[in-house]
């Protein structure tokens, strides 16, 4: 099974409640949000406000990705928002195991984003404690961006790492109908589209075929 978690950085910023409707209606399973500081990437994206915003019309998962410095200091505003899943960076926290301690604490799930250059190894401690692992495959910071093929292995080396734990793998960037299949093949069990989804004319028939990757 493939779950897909549409990431509203593409969405009509002017129009998120339709937005998010539509991709519920079309038969999405999560809904990622990308929380950008301007720090750790180079770009600024939107605050809890929006999540907590969209929270009262959705019953989708809500998935939020962390690209921000500190992580520890956002996770409880996150959680008061309606966050189901929090995933930080490894590369932004000083302390990983206070991170997870942190969000588990709150009786949500827990995950770890790994940008293109960083080693799956890094992971290897932390796998009894948490529930997912995002693998970027474009720098993080901007939607749009080409697919990287480079991560192919690294999907494929952490499905071997996890072997029998219940650790979900995430991807996340320049993910279409071709590259979400490259994606499944090596070991992806959600995957997070922007500009693919929102700018597709028929939405649910491209969750549909997203979906069928996984059967
Ligand atoms: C990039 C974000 C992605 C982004 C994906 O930093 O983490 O979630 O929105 O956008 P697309 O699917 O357009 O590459
Ligand atoms: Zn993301």
């Amino acid at each position: 099974m493939v779950l897909i978690a549409p990431s509203l950085l593409a969405a009509d910023m002017g129009k998120l409640y339709e937005q998010t409707a539509m991709v519920e209606k079309a038969g999405a399973d999560w809904l990622h949000f990308d929380i950008m500081d301007g720090h750790f990437v180079p770009n600024l994206s939107y605050g809890p406000e929006i999540v907590r915003q969209i929270r009262l019309q959705s019953k989708l998962f809500f998935d939020v990705h962390l690209m921000v410095e500190n992580p520890l200091q956002f996770i409880p505003m996150f959680i008061n928002c309606g966050a189901d899943l929090i995933t930080f960076h490894y590369e932004a926290a000083d302390d990983v195991a206070a991170v997870i301690k942190a969000i588990k604490q709150h009786n949500i799930k827990v995950g770890i984003s790994l940008k293109p250059q960083t080693s799956a190894e890094v992971l290897r401690p932390y796998l009894q404690d948490i529930d997912l692992v995002l693998v970027m495959t474009v720098e993080p910071g901007f939607g749009g961006q080409s697919f990287m093929h480079s991560q192919l292995p690294k999907i494929a080396y952490l499905k071997r790492m996890i072997a029998e734990r219940p650790i979900l793998i995430e991807t996340d960037g320049g993910i279409n109908e071709e590259t979400a299949a490259l994606c499944v093949q090596n070991g992806t069990n959600v995957l997070v589209a922007g500009s693919a989804i929102f700018k597709h004319p028929n939405t649910k028939l491209l969750i549909s075929n997203l979906h069928k990757l996984g059967e």
